[in-house]
């Protein structure tokens, strides 16, 4: 039976109902053009995820409380903020179901709009001394902005190993999701350790998340934003890293040069797709992605029995069942 979010909601319902308003608020402003732009964000939101992972590692570490709430906020905005500029990078004009901010209102405001989002973060946590909090989060953004870089740089040279792929996508996304996870046991004043076996688990869950991000970009479902991008980005992700190092040398220049000179012709990304699905690359990958799950759970099993983390374990599963 396919996983609803409301079931593993259930024991973090009440948390995720004033989220809502508290990151509302978080994003008041009195300028009206910003405030416009607030409103369409806050219109169209995500699934939400991250905070749900701050609340329920709070709660299996020691309860809910202000610190976390705001540690929620603190990471939805910041990845609000990283959805925005990432858009622009990537020339992508479509999100959570309808146009990117920048497809509305064009990359100088999109760009500003991501700085507002995570300035509004940064004074979330100064203004109440979540310092600790701060420094868990600010050390993943600064990840999420050299992981975005180094998979530029690898775009340019399309020379990405299995072992970069990982190195970028542990930086891109798994750092904010590890995150997640060490700032609501931090935010319940759990020990330092328990704190860094929080983190490590996150960053499992993360590689899981990104993995499967990566497979809906070979796929043909809606999932509210384009699909077959990354290759017209020239992004080499795992389904097309495992192809290239399975091919013979022949095949493997074509695809290069496939990717290289013709990846703006649907046509050409196509033949690409096709080739992935062939060789195996879409099976590998999600035995790479299934390994990291397992690897999650094995040390959730190490934290105490609680119905936070019976969700847990459903919001993990969720994470690579999903359909969007
Ligand atoms: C998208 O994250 C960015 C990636 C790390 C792939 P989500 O899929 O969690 O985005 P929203 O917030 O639900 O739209
Ligand atoms: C992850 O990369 C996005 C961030 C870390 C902000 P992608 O470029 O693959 O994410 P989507 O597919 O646009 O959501
Ligand atoms: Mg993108
Ligand atoms: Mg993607």
């Amino acid at each position: 039976m396919p996983l609803s979010i409301k079931d593993i909601q259930a024991p973090i319902a009440q948390e995720m109902k004033e989220f809502e308003q508290k990151f509302r608020k978080s994003m008041k402003t009195d300028v009206m053009l910003l405030d416009q732009i607030m409103r369409y964000i806050i219109h169209r939101k995500g699934k939400q995820i991250r905070p749900m992972f701050v609340f329920l590692s709070a709660g299996m570490n020691g309860g809910v409380n202000e610190a976390t709430h705001r540690g929620a906020a603190l990471i939805e905005l910041l990845h609000t903020a990283t959805l925005v500029h990432d858009d622009v990078v990537d020339e992508s004009y479509y999100r959570r179901g309808f146009f990117s901010i920048n497809a509305l209102w064009k990359n100088k405001i999109a760009v500003l709009v991501g700085d507002y989002l995570l300035s509004r973060g940064l004074l979330l946590s100064v203004d109440n001394g979540d310092f600790g909090l701060l420094k868990i989060v600010s050390t993943a953004v600064k990840e999420m902005s050299e992981g975005e870089l180094l998979q530029i740089e690898k775009a340019r040279k399309l020379n990405i190993s299995e072992e970069v792929y990982y190195e970028v996508i542990r930086q891109k996304t798994a750092s904010l999701i590890a995150s997640c996870c060490a700032v609501g046991a931090a935010s319940a004043d759990a020990s330092e350790e328990t704190v860094e076996k929080a983190r490590l688990m996150g960053e499992k869950i993360g590689m899981a998340f990104q993995i499967k991000d990566d497979l809906f970009d070979y796929g043909d479902e809606e999932i509210g934003k384009p699909t077959g991008i990354d290759i017209k980005e020239k992004k080499l992700t795992l389904p097309l890293i495992y192809t290239l190092n399975q091919s013979e040398k022949k095949e493997r220049d074509h695809i290069i040069n496939l990717v290289k000179r013709h990846s703006d012709k649907p046509k050409k990304v196509r033949e690409v797709i096709d080739m992935v699905k062939q060789s195996g690359g879409i099976a590998y990958t999600k035995s790479v992605m299934n390994r990291y799950v397992e690897e999650a759970f094995s040390l959730l099993e190490t934290f105490p029995d609680s119905d936070y983390k019976e969700a847990l374990k459903g919001l993990i599963r969720f994470t690579i069942e999903r359909t969007k």
